[in-house]
């Protein structure tokens, strides 16, 4: 069978990578790729982006199944436009997919059917918002409604930076928001403290598969400081998920999401990622929803998967979704963690077309995967913020640590910017 993967990314990288290992698969192409996928004898890149002209290319060519990597393309609806024409993907339509791309949505979503998650208001009007704001102390959190690429959340710790971000949010948009039906909106919560998981199933309908836990890291900077990004690196499994808060997971987060998604009337299939937050008493509250895998998340989660992946979301796009039921997922017993090189200036204006140097060829244990390159007279060049990802496996969180610095090391480029302590929660356990 032929496979597109759509996304550019190190997590479109790592699926795409991880497909290649079915026996079934023929090819895998992934749009519009990147330098990485441009390596892979089994891989080819795809240059194209447009939901229409990627659906037509799979319609040419005969591609058996579609998996959509990052959350654009999945909200401007292009398993809609597959699925309309008789193409099977695996991932949430349109209206599924507010569940990430709106926060409003989201949260009053979770409110509606009783999943835990902080307090909140959503606020068009700045005036009324900054009164919240005074009335409820910091710290708090602000966030744009709409997609900001991980960057649209701001913790505040103080009453002047929540003020600033919601003048930044609701009138300036200087974060570049895509805002939802033209409006700038904000969501105010309340601060939750505790530690962070990344929990992501293969949903279908009302069945889910889970995926191997893990942990990100979202801060730019060593010891959780510096802004948000998108990740700066991450390691599965995340030993703040015991089996008992698995188990909560599944029953207080998953299935009711899964059954509110089949109530409200838009069944959701796709990756479903929640975003956890895990208190000093074990209280569990859902920050975000994803309607896709995360990233850097997947380069480990994929690194430790054993089974067929082709096989799972085959399950998974069946016209049965009692199919996907019979799937049972088995992972490699060993640690893996990622760590990702980041361009000059990332997360605000990362700097391109910096030369990288020290890619050595990949090995059973250590993967270095491509997120932002691209190939300029001969040469691999950054092409955006994250730009490779290094993930490796180990029989401990501080082995997989040592394995991925050691070829961290050995690659260089200009301005290039990383953490020294991805794994430091799991380390110290
Ligand atoms: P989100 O995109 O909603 O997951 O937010 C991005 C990051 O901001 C999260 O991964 C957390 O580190 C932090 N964050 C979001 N919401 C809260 C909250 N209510 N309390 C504390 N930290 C938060
Ligand atoms: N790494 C977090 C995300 O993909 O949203």
């Amino acid at each position: 069978m032929k496979v597109l993967v759509i996304g550019a990314g190190g997590r479109e990288h790592a699926l795409a990578w991880k497909l290649t290992q079915s026996p079934h698969v023929q090819m895998v192409y992934v749009a519009p790729g990147n330098a990485g996928v441009g390596r892979d004898k089994n891989l080819q890149v795809v240059n194209l982006t447009d939901v229409v002209a990627l659906r037509e290319w799979a319609q040419h060519n005969d591609i058996g199944l579609t998996v959509v990597g990052p959350e654009a393309p999945l909200a401007a609806g292009v398993v809609d436009e597959f699925r309309a024409h008789g193409l099977r993907i695996f991932g949430p339509t349109q209206a599924a997919a507010q569940l990430e791309s709106s926060k409003a949505f989201s949260k009053a979503f979770m409110e509606r059917h009783g999943i835990p998650t902080a307090q909140y208001q959503a606020f068009e009007d700045a005036a009324l918002a900054h009164a919240y704001v005074n009335q409820h102390g910091a710290p708090i959190v602000v966030k744009a409604d709409g997609l900001a690429a991980g960057k649209g959340v701001v913790v505040a710790t103080t009453l002047e930076e929540a003020h600033a971000a919601i003048d930044n949010m609701l009138l300036d948009n200087s974060l570049g928001v895509q805002h939802n039906a033209g409006r700038a909106r904000v969501v105010i919560e309340e601060f939750l403290d505790g530690e962070e998981a990344s929990f992501m199933v293969i949903a279908h309908g009302l069945v889910a598969v889970p995926l191997a836990t893990s942990q990100d890291h979202k801060r730019l900077l060593d010891n959780d400081q510096g802004p948000n990004t998108g990740g700066m690196g991450a390691y599965s499994p995340a030993p703040v998920v015991t089996p008992e808060i698995h188990a909560r997971v599944m029953r207080e987060v998953i299935q009711p999401t899964l059954k509110g998604m089949q109530a409200d009337g838009i069944p959701y299939t796709g990756f479903l990622y929640a975003g956890l937050m895990i208190g000093p008493q074990g209280q569990l509250k859902v920050l975000e929803f994803n309607c896709r895998m995360g990233d850097p998340e997947t380069q480990p989660i994929l690194m430790r998967l054993k089974s067929d992946l082709l096989e799972a979301l085959l399950s998974a796009t069946d016209t049965d979704p009692a199919a996907l039921t019979k799937v049972e997922l088995h992972w490699d017993r060993r640690f893996a963690l990622g760590v990702v090189l980041a361009a000059a200036n990332y997360p605000s204006t990362p700097r391109k077309g910096d030369a990288i140097q020290g890619l050595s060829a990949d090995q059973d244990a250590v993967m270095v995967f491509h997120a932002a390159t691209q190939v300029v007279d001969k040469q691999i060049v950054s092409n955006g913020g994250r730009v490779l990802c290094v993930t490796a496996l180990g029989d401990t969180v501080r082995q997989a640590q040592v394995h991925a610095y050691e070829v961290v090391d050995a690659i260089h480029f200009d301005g290039m910017q990383y953490r020294r302590d991805i794994g430091h929660r799991a380390v110290r356990k």
